[in-house]
């Protein structure tokens, strides 16, 4: 009940593909978030968000996987966050560790995306995450911290709206591992308690990494305001699954 679900397709449904997923399931899937009231983002390739942007929705709503760290100029394959405001985006991913390992995604980077998406009204979705490495070498909240600290000052304003974090660790994404209660339990304590200290803004935590319809039963829910969803979300049966299920 009132979780809030971000289904992140990453690469893994092309625009014909997507095309089809959305005409025979978003009734159904709608069904499922109205009788939960959980609430749904989609976030489809940037090529799915002209068309997402012409359907008739209630409950769900449409998020981008990435902008540009700039407005507007010469950045070959960036999309802009103007762009996203026209096309019905309301949400943003910032810092997906996809991002920050494959495309060299530096805090600094993130920082700018995160204060465009505040410019231009879309919430952001921040991804923070500790490595395999980070975690075996017992330094998770200070990777954290670090990640956590180069954006936390933009939610300081009087008209901030509240800080949407995901917590991912990289380790669990895509390996069929999650985190456990106690992971999970002392890092959402250490985040609310870090936002308390540097900022008036509220903080909403979500939880990704390896969450389908098995794993979403030892996932402490009373914890968290939602999920972040990646393969999972992207078979609609699953998907439904776990909107009935939170
Ligand atoms: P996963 O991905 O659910 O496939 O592990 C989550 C994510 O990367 O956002």
């Amino acid at each position: 009940m009132n979780k809030l679900l971000i289904a992140n397709w990453k690469m893994q449904i092309t625009h014909k593909e997507a095309k089809e997923w959305l005409t025979m399931h978003l009734n159904d899937i709608e069904k499922a978030l109205t009788y939960t009231k959980n609430r749904l983002v989609i976030c489809p390739s940037f090529t799915e968000l002209s068309y997402t942007a012409s359907l008739p929705v209630n409950t769900i709503a449409w998020g981008a996987q990435d902008c540009s760290p700039v407005e507007r100029g010469a950045f070959t394959g960036d999309v802009s966050i103007i762009s996203l405001t026209q096309l019905d985006c309301s949400y943003v991913l910032v810092g997906h560790s996809d991002r920050r390992t494959y495309y060299a995604d530096s805090d600094e980077r993130i920082q700018k995306k995160t204060a465009l998406a505040l410019k231009y009204g879309l919430l952001p979705i921040v991804c923070i995450g500790e490595t395999t490495e980070q975690r075996d070498s017992g330094i998770t909240w200070q990777a954290l911290e670090k990640q956590l600290l180069s954006v936390i000052d933009l939610f300081n304003t009087m008209n901030s709206p509240s800080m949407l974090i995901a917590y991912e660790p990289v380790w669990a994404i895509g390996k069929g591992v999650i985190a456990t209660k106690d992971e999970i339990s002392s890092t959402c304590q250490n985040i609310q308690q870090l936002v308390r200290e540097k900022t008036a803004a509220s903080c909403k935590i979500l939880y990704g990494g390896s969450v389908d319809e098995q794993t979403i039963n030892q996932i402490p829910l009373d914890l968290l305001d939602g999920l972040l969803l990646g393969k999972a979300s992207t078979d609609a049966q699953v998907l439904k699954k776990i909107i009935l299920s939170c």
